[in-house]
């Protein structure tokens, strides 16, 4: 792709734009095509699937609605390459991506390229609008960034050959910060984001909420701790699960954290590797972290109590996704980076919350049903992503993402 002249009001955002897409691509670059095209289990996507959808979306929502006279293309790619949008027209079932050994890799990497191009040609003449849409596919993509890395570390941990995406140092002699808990706010406090900057449709508006005295602790919970709950016959105590959350551990054999291979080791990114007992959990379910909480004697928090305590914290610190590379949660980070935190609170709309117009109005609204909020980031969140207002979501048996918890508790 030619050097792109960013010059201009669009100029932050075209550089954002283009190494938010060059990324994608140097996450892709140690995969094989046969890599690229499995399909773990039917919530995770092919790795090449990542990369055509999120050119799609601009291809379909800035390109084919905002640059007159751009060609798609390929004009079947929509059939594939839409996710879930309704008002886009029909599509290739979910749990048949795997299925597509055609278009190759290659041809993938081209379409990319004519997405790009196309972009870069019409970034200066978009109206307002368009360049709203620009920045929506910009953090599209970088939630796509994440989902590629957690669906590839799905996918290798299918195979018996145990591959690694790529190399990690090993585990620090980290110990865990002991445990202690800092008083919450109670009154009134305000939750969602403000009416300037980006932010997703499901954040806003900002309005009031009321919190209870209670406490949040100073850090996430631990690997050593949750062997600890293992050890403790925490799996295999149903007064400590939800009805459903026991239901799923017997229906699923669930004893451990999704990637535990053994008493002692995990596998990751990088392949196998000694559990880091010091860093925080990762890959339970919302199922789990509430049984865990419970036999902690304490709570999971709520989402309001999770932002209003995050709300001076910076979400750029913490251990995020940099570059392409694998990634794994190490000891002692904060509030953003390593694992999201599942919080107790539904993933429902705030009071006079209006999805954005358009067939983008599809992106959050239609899911609020039946998910959990998670706050926070994780190491495979692009940096500058997150923010306290941000409301990450996942159906409460979902554990193939970074997402741990932290405790809280009634004071
Ligand atoms: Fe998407």
């Amino acid at each position: 792709m030619a050097t792109h002249a960013r010059q201009g009001p669009c100029g932050d955002l075209a550089s954002r734009l283009f190494a938010t897409r060059k990324l994608t691509l140097d996450l892709a670059a140690p995969l094989s095509d046969a890599d690229a095209t499995v399909q773990p289990f039917p919530d995770a996507s092919p790795a090449k699937w990542h990369l055509a959808h999120t050119s799609w979306f601009f291809e379909t929502f800035v390109l084919r609605d905002h640059a007159p006279g751009y060609r798609p293309f390929d004009d079947r790619y929509a059939f594939l390459f839409n996710s879930y949008y309704e008002a886009e027209g029909p599509r290739h079932a979910r749990p048949r991506r795997g299925m597509l050994s055609r278009p190759s890799l290659d041809e993938i990497r081209s379409y990319r390229a004519h997405v790009d191009e196309a972009l870069e040609r019409t970034l200066p003449s978009l109206s307002p609008a368009a360049l709203e849409l620009v920045e929506l596919g910009i953090n599209h993509e970088q939630q796509h960034q994440e989902l590629f890395l957690t669906d590839i570390l799905a996918t290798f941990a299918e195979n018996p050959l145990e591959p690694a995406y790529g190399e990690l140092a090993p585990p620090a002699c980290f110990a865990a910060e002991p445990l202690s808990w800092h008083a919450g706010r109670e009154g009134i406090v305000e939750i969602g984001a403000a009416d300037a900057g980006f932010a997703f449709d499901s954040e806003r508006p900002r309005h009031r909420v009321f919190l209870s005295a209670h406490e949040i602790a100073n850090r996430r919970v631990s690997n050593r701790e949750w062997r600890q709950f293992i050890d403790a016959g925490g799996y295999r105590t149903p007064t400590l699960w939800l009805s459903e959350g026991w239901d799923w551990v017997q229906r699923e054999q669930v004893s451990a954290p999704l990637y535990w291979r053994d008493e002692a080791t995990e596998f990751t990114l990088a392949g196998r590797r000694e559990i880091d007992w010091a860093a925080p959990v990762s890959h339970v379910s919302f199922y789990e972290a509430d049984a865990f909480a419970r036999w902690a004697g304490a709570r999971l928090p709520t989402e309001a109590e999770w932002e209003d305590f995050a709300s001076s914290a910076d979400p750029a610190i913490g251990n995020q996704l940099d570059g392409a590379g694998p990634v794994l949660p190490r000891p002692g980070g904060g509030m953003f980076g390593d694992v999201w935190e599942w919080t107790q609170s539904a993933f429902a709309s705030y009071p006079g919350f209006a999805p954005a117009a358009g067939a983008v109005g599809e992106y959050n609204g239609k899911f609020m049903s039946g998910q959990f909020v998670l706050k926070g980031a994780s190491c495979a969140t692009p940096r500058g992503h997150s923010r306290a207002s941000y409301r990450n979501f996942f159906p409460p048996h979902a554990r193939w993402q970074f997402t741990g918890l932290r405790l809280a508790r009634d004071a």
